[in-house]
């Protein structure tokens, strides 16, 4: 029997809720039919914003979300997106299918969506084809009270007051969309843009996002940071995040697999990529440290999820897939990764919320489904904000097929502000139901709520004629004993346990 010691007299740390954080990009129909339907819509919604959607969100406590794109940023021009909807410049959208953008998204609309969800706003600006002065209006346009032609500009489009910019991204993803440059080329083009990244309200500075490298890329990560840190340690000012883009597809970039119809032994290699999470994060972060050995710097996971082939008949640069029980313990590995490392992850994003790649809903006309990685994100919701406690499992086996071996069980555990411990644990297997017998350091703990995302086959996910396959229902797996308590984990499951005395 496996065994997880809980030491809760031990916090390690905060669990930013930013951690939960979603991805919105103008691709497929993310933006467009996802998110926005515009005001005149049969479909009920809030100043175009779809009511179904924004209610489901809204339920996951979403902290942020990153806005235009990933690759669509480095080619968006922000004054094509305000004023009148029908003066907005109608654009292709290169990267993501040939559609025409008509630009009725633009930033009033983003800022109106966030104020809805009630979540902090993340703006990805164009480093790759914009300019300096491009950028610094945009903050100003967003950020400025008072007299200046951008905040004038903003006030004539309807909008006196300014907004809240939480992070600025300074680019996306450099290293090759957003400009194809060397790590030494936009180390200063990004001390450059940033310096005129202006704080308008000293009390609410915008946080800036350094363009981090994809993947295993640790010549970028190191190329970014000595040119970043030329002055030495007071280049802390120049930035507050570095960002990690990392995708898990089972089959590599160019054969990625079907989302719904897999085998086994795929299974297990997806989920031997999902944990390589754990290495790349490990690895930036000790190069971060030589630099930034106190933390001040985030990493910030902006792009992270399963990447699979498109729905067959789907337009291939919508990337709409579906999403199942292996998304759904994609997802759990993940953010036990992020929570395990919050003394350095302190964002994240799913890519991306509505549509595309691991979407947590998916919408066909009028209808909305929320997909397994919606449940997942929804139970670990109690991580937000909490305190992460020292935890470790003993005795816990490698299930798996060939190469493709990957741990029994996966586990994180945090206490929130009124002393819940929340404990959220994966079974890997699907072959084997799994015992985990859980210890704390003291006693008299009681469970509180216990509840499970699986389903009867890993391939089982939800579909807009039975959208209740793959849910989020009350897990009784457990027994309450003298030490902890004695749990069952269902084969292919992802499972929260919350506990107080
Ligand atoms: O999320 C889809 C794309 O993946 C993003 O636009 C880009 O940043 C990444 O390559």
């Amino acid at each position: 029997m496996a065994k997880l010691v809980i030491n809760e007299e031990n916090r390690l740390g905060r669990i930013e809720p930013e951690i939960y954080g979603h991805f919105s990009e103008h691709l497929g129909r993310c933006i467009y039919e996802g998110i926005y339907v515009g005001e005149d819509s049969k479909i009920p919604n809030v100043n175009g914003m779809r009511t179904d959607v924004v209610e489901a969100l809204k339920e996951l406590k979403i902290p942020v979300l990153r806005w235009p794109g990933g690759c669509f940023a480095d080619e968006y021009h922000w004054r094509d997106g305000i004023g009148p909807k029908e003066k907005r410049k109608k654009m292709i959208n290169t990267h993501w299918g040939g559609v025409v953008e008509d630009n009725s998204f633009g930033t009033h609309e983003y800022m109106e969506l966030c104020r809805q969800l009630g979540c902090k706003t993340y703006v990805n600006a164009n480093l790759g084809s914009g300019t300096v002065q491009e950028m610094s209006e945009w903050v100003e346009y967003m950020t400025f009270k008072g007299v200046s032609p951008m905040a004038d500009l903003r006030a004539q489009n309807g909008h006196e007051e300014p907004w809240t910019l939480d992070y600025i991204g300074v680019g996306n993803e450099n290293w090759g969309c957003g400009g194809n440059m060397t790590p030494e080329f936009y180390g200063n083009e990004y001390r450059r843009y940033q310096t005129y990244v202006r704080n308008y309200d000293a009390a609410k500075p915008v946080q800036k996002i350094c363009c981090g490298a994809n993947v295993d890329d640790y010549e970028w990560t190191k190329g970014v940071l000595s040119t970043t840190f030329y002055h030495g340690k007071e280049a802390h000012g120049f930035m507050d995040g570095l960002s990690l883009h990392y995708y898990t597809h089972p089959n590599g970039w160019e054969e990625k697999g079907s989302a719904t119809d897999f085998d086994e032994e795929t299974w297990y290699k997806t989920l031997k990529k999902a944990l390589y999470m754990d290495t790349l994060i490990t690895r930036h972060g000790n190069i971060m440290d030589e630099y930034d050995p106190e933390k001040k710097i985030g990493m910030i996971v902006d792009e992270w999820g399963t990447w699979f082939t498109c729905e067959p008949g789907t337009n291939p640069g919508f990337l709409y897939q579906q999403n199942t029980v292996r998304d759904a313990l994609v997802a759990g590995i993940t953010l036990n990764i992020f929570n395990k490392h919050c003394d350095r992850v302190k964002m994240a994003a799913l890519a991306q919320m509505v549509n595309v790649l691991q979407a947590v809903l998916l919408t066909e006309g009028e209808k909305m489904i929320k997909t397994p990685t919606y449940h997942v994100m929804h139970m670990y919701r109690h991580h937000q904000g909490a305190d992460l406690l020292e935890s470790s499992l003993c005795d816990v086996g490698e299930t798996g097929i060939g190469e493709w071996t990957v741990p029994e069980v996966t586990e994180s555990v945090s206490i929130d502000s009124s002393g819940v411990i929340t404990i959220t644990l994966n079974n890997l297997s699907i072959e084997q139901e799994k015992k985990v017998d859980v210890q704390f350091a003291n006693c008299g703990y009681k469970v509180t709520e216990a509840n499970i995302v699986t389903g009867n086959d890993m391939r089982d996910h939800n579909t807009f004629d039975a959208p209740e396959n793959v849910t989020e229902k009350t897990f009784a797996g457990y027994r309450e004993t003298a030490e902890g308590l004695s749990v069952t984990l269902p084969v292919n499951s992802v499972v929260e346990i919350r506990v107080s005395r």
